[in-house]
């Protein structure tokens, strides 16, 4: 059975202090039941990661943490970027491939996502594949078909044995910090049907494997709904995840 995934994904929040800190609070917050109930993941900027992988070594946490982008790349003339070998040499578990928010400002399409998971992969690092619809294409009910899309083009040329560890987040965009989270339902029946497409793209018990997030204004009040859901693996939080009471409290859905 799949173990839940709590990914906390900062955004473009806090300096290496602050995220010391954030560390430190939720290092308070946590405990050892906590850790064996779920995964725990942490996002910071690339400014901060760093200090987060020595407050993790130092106070031998279990807490996880990653990235929220990886270059394409692997090395070279291209400034700016952040390559898989750098992430994998700060000890990063995770990184967000294809958030919205890259989608929508950077311009970022299924190519550039799969060439990032890819680059992730390479270097053994997970990535979170992020899908989801806009407000327009949910209005038409074509949300299943959108994201099934950019599933298949996330996942080109991975293989089963790659595909085994993969992270899929499905974030609605309409509920992307607008404090309007999907319904349990609503965040089923995609996350159910990328589950359908894992097992038609891939044999041997893929499908049954791969973690499958929500994302979308999960707060503590509302992550038990969503969790009871059959194909709901775990959650990936933006704005409450700053806030180490909220996100401990998400953390511990089950209470
Ligand atoms: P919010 O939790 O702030 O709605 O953000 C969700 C998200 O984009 C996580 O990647």
């Amino acid at each position: 059975s799949r173990k839940p995934l709590m990914a906390g994904n900062w955004k473009m929040n806090g300096s290496h202090l602050e995220a010391i800190a954030l560390v430190q609070k939720l290092a308070f917050g946590l405990k050892e039941a906590d850790y064996e109930a779920v995964d725990v993941a942490v996002l910071p900027p690339f400014t901060a990661i760093r200090s987060v992988q020595t407050s993790v070594d130092a106070d031998r946490l279990q807490l996880l943490y990653g990235a929220q982008d990886v270059s394409q790349h692997a090395s070279g003339a291209y400034t700016g970027e952040v390559s898989g070998a750098m992430l994998a040499k700060l000890g990063c578990s995770f990184v967000t491939v294809g958030h919205s928010e890259r989608r929508q400002y950077h311009s970022e399409d299924d190519a550039t996502v799969n060439a990032k998971a890819r680059a992730a992969i390479a270097n053994e690092i997970v990535p979170i594949v992020c899908v989801g619809e806009g407000l327009e294409v949910r209005k038409a009910g074509g949300q299943v078909a959108h994201c099934l899309a950019q599933v298949d083009g996330a996942l080109e040329k991975i293989t089963a044995e790659q595909a085994r560890t993969l992270v899929i987040a499905y974030e609605p965009v309409w509920a992307i910090g607008t404090g309007e989270v999907a319904t349990p339902q609503d965040a089923q029946e995609v996350c159910g049907a990328v589950r359908t497409r894992l097992a038609e793209l891939y044999d041997g018990g893929v499908a049954d494997q791969v973690r499958i997030l929500y994302g979308g204004s999960v707060k503590g009040a509302n992550i038990a709904g969503i969790m009871a859901q059959a194909d709901v693996d775990g959650a990936l939080v933006g704005g409450a995840s700053l806030d180490p009471g909220e996100f401990v409290k998400i953390c511990r859905y089950r209470d």
